[in-house]
């Protein structure tokens, strides 16, 4: 008994040890925790229930028989965060890199079934060489069956990517299809093929950093939805981040005990929007004031900037927000900006976390490197997102809703359950100089005949009433008292039932 006892204290040290104090060290070095060091942060203290502690790889290529770690390269388990069940895994880069044999993904996917089982989010933090090379296509079928457990995991429990370290190859695949990706900057680096490959095929020179950075990728590519500092305030933010969802598609968002009163006024609010209408001001300040605490979880922040997403809490319950943004690019909807939303709004209609629009756009972008994009594509994208999502939607149009976008933008057409408009709104096919110019295009040049054509389109569509007088509009709302009907309005639709015609799947223009 005695020696069994001291064989699995000495397997679980040797486990505990990962590739051993030299490569610790080195992870150290570069700025990096190790993966226990990871989750012990990730988790409650005393959560973490390990599984597969002694799984070893089974190759015996390339000296490898002789080489084995218990656990193989990936810690897995289950614990929570502030009290609610998250499935975890954390890739030991100290171990071959972090690399993935087919022992190290059938870990994985053993911690992914047993979520889905149980209807409980997935974290991966991943930190890998990839593909473990000495055991060839018995790896990429690991990695294979970790992808086609990603997507049948989409839409049922909340899966997010921590990218901590390397992340290159196929291995970018298994992030790329979960919701989020949080990405820690100057350590770790995401790309299809690395710098080698690059300047052979296309003579370009790059560092990693440069091509696949955290910067890169929450600036240029919109691949990571946020780049943090270092790996404590990956992990931290990532808790705050978690305590938004829900942990499966059966449950509605977790409440949070709050002290803001759903009544509270903000007369700053009334003088937010500026008097001439082409000078920008910034949504953010209002979706502040409108959140519990002022607290708003921003998503993308420096990535299409010209749309604003992210989670903020109304009386204790999450709610997405969807804003244009008027002090970038007049707010409009472009090719990444409407990415961006769409995937956003599909996020919170499969979770159902009900969504709050702000609209303040001059429609879509026009030019060829829009047309050329595919802007008809990429903007039908979250048209298609708005019309087909099911949970409450309240929006608010603050200044203008111009053209196809306040048509997008949770109109009362794509079933928007509330939709106010600030006395400051002005819906119409688009602005009046615009519209003169095409409808009055004879008067061109006579100034005065112009301005006064001018006028006479502001005074008859730069207001809401018109939409409110067909009900488009359910009510105009002064400024200061936004929080509190927002607050009812979500508060009414709490128990919203509204189900789309059975079908396979829908054909969203991809
Ligand atoms: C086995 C690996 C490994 C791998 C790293 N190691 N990657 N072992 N398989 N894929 C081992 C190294 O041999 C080394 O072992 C230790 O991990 C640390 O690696 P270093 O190179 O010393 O670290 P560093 O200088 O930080 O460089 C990290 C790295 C580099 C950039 C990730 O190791 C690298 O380029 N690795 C190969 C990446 C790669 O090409 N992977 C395959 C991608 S294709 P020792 O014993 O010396 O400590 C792919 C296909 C997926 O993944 C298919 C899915 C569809």
């Amino acid at each position: 008994m005695q020696d069994i006892i001291d064989q699995l204290r000495t397997k679980q040290a040797a486990a505990r040890l990962g590739g051993g104090e030299h490569r610790i060290e080195q992870q150290h070095l570069k700025g990096k925790l190790t993966a226990r060091e990871r989750l012990a942060i990730l988790l409650d203290d005393g959560s973490f229930e390990e599984l597969d502690m002694f799984v070893e790889h089974r190759c015996t290529d390339f000296g490898m028989a002789e080489q084995k770690i218990p656990g193989d390269g990936v810690v897995t388990g289950y614990g929570t965060i502030n009290g609610r069940l998250v499935f975890v895994y954390s890739q030991d880069f100290t171990v071959f890199g972090g690399s993935l044999s087919e022992a190290h993904a059938e870990k994985i996917c053993k911690i992914m079934d047993q979520a889905m089982k149980v209807g409980a989010p997935v974290i991966g933090l991943n930190d890998s060489g990839g593909a473990r090379i000495q055991e060839g296509v018995a790896s990429m079928g690991g990695y294979a069956e970790i992808f086609q457990r990603n997507v049948l995991a989409s839409g049922v429990i909340p899966q997010i990517s921590v990218v901590m370290g390397p992340c290159a190859g196929g291995a970018v695949y298994s992030p790329a299809m979960t919701d989020f990706i949080f990405m820690v900057r100057d350590s770790s680096y995401m790309f299809v093929t690395g710098p080698d490959v690059v300047k052979t095929v296309t003579h370009e020179t790059v560092t990693p950093e440069e091509l696949g950075g955290a910067t890169v990728h929450s600036t240029k590519s919109g691949v990571a939805d946020l780049a943090f500092e270092n790996d404590v305030e990956a992990l931290l933010m990532t808790r705050k981040f978690f305590d938004f969802l829900p942990t499966n598609n059966r449950e509605k968002p977790p409440r949070w005990p709050s002290d803001d009163p759903g009544f509270r006024e903000e007369p700053s609010l009334d003088t937010i929007i500026p008097d001439d209408p082409v000078q920008p001001y910034d949504i953010k300040e209002v979706i502040v004031k409108v959140a519990d605490e002022g607290n708003f979880f921003e998503l993308q922040p420096d990535y299409a900037q010209n749309l604003v997403i992210g989670f903020i809490r109304l009386q204790g319950s999450t709610v997405g927000v969807v804003a244009n943004q008027p002090a970038v690019l007049a707010g409009c909807l472009d090719i990444n900006s409407s990415r961006k939303g769409a995937r956003f709004v599909r996020f919170c209609d499969a979770f159902n976390i009900p969504i709050f629009t702000l609209v303040d756009t001059t429609g879509f972008m026009p030019g060829t490197s829009q047309e050329y994009g595919g802007i008809i594509q990429q903007g039908a994208k979250l048209l298609y997102a708005y019309a087909e999502c099911t949970v409450p939607k309240v929006t608010l149009i603050t200044r203008k809703g111009y053209g196809g976008a306040y048509d997008v933008m949770a109109s009362k057409h794509l079933r928007g359950d509330l939709n106010f408009a600030w006395p400051t709104a002005e819906i119409a096919v688009m602005g009046a100089k615009g519209a003169v110019e095409i409808i009055f295009r004879k008067d061109l040049g006579d100034e005065q005949k112009i301005s006064a054509r001018t006028d006479e389109y502001k005074e008859k569509f730069a207001n809401p009433f018109i939409a409110a007088s067909r009900g488009f509009i359910d009510d105009i709302v002064m400024p200061r008292v936004t929080r509190e009907r927002v607050c009812r309005a979500f508060a009414m639709l709490r128990d919203k039932k509204l189900e789309n015609p059975w079908r396979k799947h829908g054909n969203i223009p991809l």
